[in-house]
């Protein structure tokens, strides 16, 4: 049998906050290595909470993984990894040496706060950060950026600083596919992956155009074949665990792209047409992305599956987010056929950092769409049913409104609505 080291603490638990738990427990002192055998219902998480925000909702995100441990056969074995543009000003680096390696080879999973600080430039101005965030997307070949937009009963829109409803619960629930590895990304993504990898960075080679004159700044934007069907493929797969569109219930995939003007479109456009024939029972549906960003605004319940490009996929769902009630709500998972990371979307949100005031939910959603992957990759129902009971117990604090982060129109603290859900989910899970 397999057998891996594990960090235990008399107390029985496993310590990998070692700063909290240093504070609170003096037990800790009693910390010791021991050889265990690797039990098949323990998963080594990596909680890599990054910058700003990202490092408050990413203790919300391990409350959750806690009460699952708790109340389930599940152990996750916890270790947080320092990262981002802050670790980067701080300490020279973006994280320590070997933790690309230790998300790759140790990891079963990966948890991401956020990533970005102002003024976290590199000397060559890519992103401070980028290893973490760009580097295990392309270095681990998450392809697929899946990113649910679904909108809660009990939440509301903040237009013009007002709480209304603009959209109606049941109304928005589609899931959005962003290709996560190529297109106009390719070079700085592949540049990330070279240094988390200690390899030679990538430069795209010069090109030369007819016509501009003085300095000239550009991104290559390569669509692959290849990569282009493994994500459409996912699409489908996605789209066979779905009951449709919430306006008419067909099961409909959507191929947004601007095939109109770029020729990478119209390649990934050919293999969505290719990879649609396979599947006559699903509704083939097509947008330009212009068009696609007032049509989920007017709209949205005609979309069930969509997939696109990476940046286009990028932009619009954070429209999207908007109408599931803002950026705290929306949850994702940068997915490949062996790794994947779940991060909320909102980023690292300096401005708010450090105040225990940004909604955890996009952070617990991400541990819900976590326990549905590994259900999924290890054919552990249990951990599927773990993650539909993190939806309900979501719904469940939502529909009663009491307590709301200020997003939402309300004054709760981001732990606080963490302890209420986390609190929903330990009574579900006890019965
Ligand atoms: C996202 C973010 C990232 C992206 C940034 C932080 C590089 O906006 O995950 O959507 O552009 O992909
Ligand atoms: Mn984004």
């Amino acid at each position: 049998m397999e057998s891996r080291v594990t960090l235990r603490c008399i107390c029985g638990r496993r310590c990998v906050q070692f700063d909290k738990i240093c504070q609170l427990n003096p037990c800790v002192a009693f910390i010791y290595w021991i050889f265990l055998p690797r039990d098949m219902a323990d998963y080594t998480i990596a909680i890599l909470p990054g910058d700003g925000v990202g490092r408050e909702v990413s203790i919300e995100a391990i409350k959750i993984l806690e009460v699952i441990q708790n109340h389930s056969k599940y152990n996750f074995d916890m270790k947080v990894i320092p990262c981002g543009g802050q670790n980067y000003l701080e300490t020279g680096e973006e994280w320590a040496e070997g933790s690309f390696e230790f998300c790759r080879d140790d990891a079963d999973a990966i948890f991401l706060g956020a990533i970005g600080y102002p003024g976290a430039r590199l000397p060559n101005g890519d992103l401070a950060g980028g290893s973490v965030i760009l580097g295990l997307r392309s270095g681990l070949e998450l392809y697929a950026n899946v990113r649910p937009i679904k909108l809660y009963d009990g939440v509301p829109h903040k237009i013009h600083g007002k709480f209304t409803q603009i959209w109606e619960a049941g109304m928005v629930d589609m899931v959005v596919l962003r290709e996560n590895t190529e297109g106009l990304y390719h070079a700085l993504l592949r540049r990330s992956a070279d240094r988390a990898l200690g390899r030679d960075a990538y430069e795209p080679p010069a090109m030369q155009f007819p016509g501009l004159d003085g300095e000239v700044a550009y991104d290559p934007r390569p669509i692959s074949a290849n990569g282009s069907k493994r994500i459409i493929d996912m699409a489908f797969d996605i789209a066979n665990r779905r009951k449709g569109a919430p306006g008419d219930g067909v099961n409909r995939v959507t191929c947004v792209d601007k095939s109109n003007v770029t020729r990478g479109c119209q390649l990934f456009r050919r293999v969505f047409d290719e990879i649609g024939k396979e599947h006559p029972e699903k509704e083939l549906d097509y947008s330009y992305i212009d068009a696609f960003m007032q049509w989920i605004t007017r709209n949205p319940e005609h979309y069930n599956v969509v997939v696109t490009s990476n940046m286009f996929g990028d932009i619009s769902t954070d429209l999207g987010a908007v109408l599931q009630g803002g950026m705290g709500m929306a949850a994702s998972g940068n997915i490949g056929d062996e790794h994947a990371f779940f991060e909320p979307v909102h980023g690292s949100a300096p401005k708010h950092a450090g105040l225990d005031r940004v909604n955890p939910i996009a952070s617990i959603n991400s541990i819900q769409m976590m326990m549905d992957w590994l259900g999924r990759k290890h054919g552990e129902d249990e951990l599927i049913a773990i993650g539909k009971m993190i939806d309900e117990s979501v719904a469940q604090h939502l529909a009663a409104g009491n307590m709301l982060t200020y997003d939402l129109g309300g004054d709760a603290k981001c732990s606080e609505v963490g302890d209420a859900i986390a609190s929903i989910l330990t009574d579900k899970m006890k019965k």
